[in-house]
């Protein structure tokens, strides 16, 4: 898999899961942002809906856990069938353990990073992990400008991942949109979380292959 386009379900209708992932057809993956007022200002969603999106579409499960204590909550989202999940490092005290117990139920371990938190302090813990995400905004919200502050970040994340030679995702979530996705492709991410800029749209499977053809894939 080479670039991979996620629409975040943030700015879908939640009233309308279902049709909405059917509308984004050409998409590699569903993006699911699970929010608890904790870890971020903001609450979505959590298990028992995971679980029926689970069972209402066949494409992979991106989950992005921007809760506290997520040692304790983000195993279980492994075990709802979802392909990858990701905890935020700021709030995990063993991310070690945590990743480990995320493989171990069949899922890719995914660690991300808050826009000031930097990416070295964790290189040791790269080997460990299937996805790396950059917040490319403050987590929280859709439709925030993207900070370019955080693309040196991103090109340091690129150069730690090669050097592991392992198959893991560099994502970028945040003001991703066909004005910004070409500087973060070129910056080294791979994996493209888009909210507000598909689910936006007019069309947004047509903004799903835009978005593709502005990343180079
Ligand atoms: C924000 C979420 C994002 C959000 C992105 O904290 O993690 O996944 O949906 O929304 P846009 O693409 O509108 O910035
Ligand atoms: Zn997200």
């Amino acid at each position: 898999m080479g670039i991979k386009i996620m629409p975040s379900l943030l700015s879908a209708d939640f009233a309308n899961l279902e049709s909405e992932m059917t509308a984004v057809s050409s998409a590699d993956g569903i993006h699911v942002d699970v929010m608890d007022y904790r870890f971020v200002p903001n609450l979505t969603l959590g298990l028992p809906v995971v679980e029926s999106v689970r069972k209402a579409t066949d494409k992979l499960l991106d989950i992005h856990l921007m809760i506290a204590e997520p040692d304790r909550w983000a195993p279980a989202y492994a075990e709802a069938g979802a392909e990858s999940v990701t905890f935020h490092i700021e709030a995990s005290d063993a991310p070690v353990k945590l990743a480990r117990e995320l493989r171990a139920q069949g899922a890719r371990a995914g660690m991300a990073l808050r826009p000031a938190t930097p990416i070295e302090p964790y290189a040791d813990l790269i080997g460990e992990l299937d996805l790396i995400l950059i917040m490319t905004v403050e987590p929280g919200f859709g439709g925030q400008k993207f900070l370019d502050l955080t693309l040196p970040k991103l090109r340091r994340a690129r150069e730690l991942v090669d050097a592991t030679g392992a198959d893991i995702w560099l994502e970028v979530d945040g003001g991703i949109a066909a004005d910004t996705i070409a500087r973060c492709a070129e910056a080294g991410a791979d994996t493209f979380v888009a909210g507000s800029a598909v689910f936006g749209a007019d069309d947004p499977d047509a903004m799903v292959r835009a978005l593709r053809a502005e990343a180079g894939g």
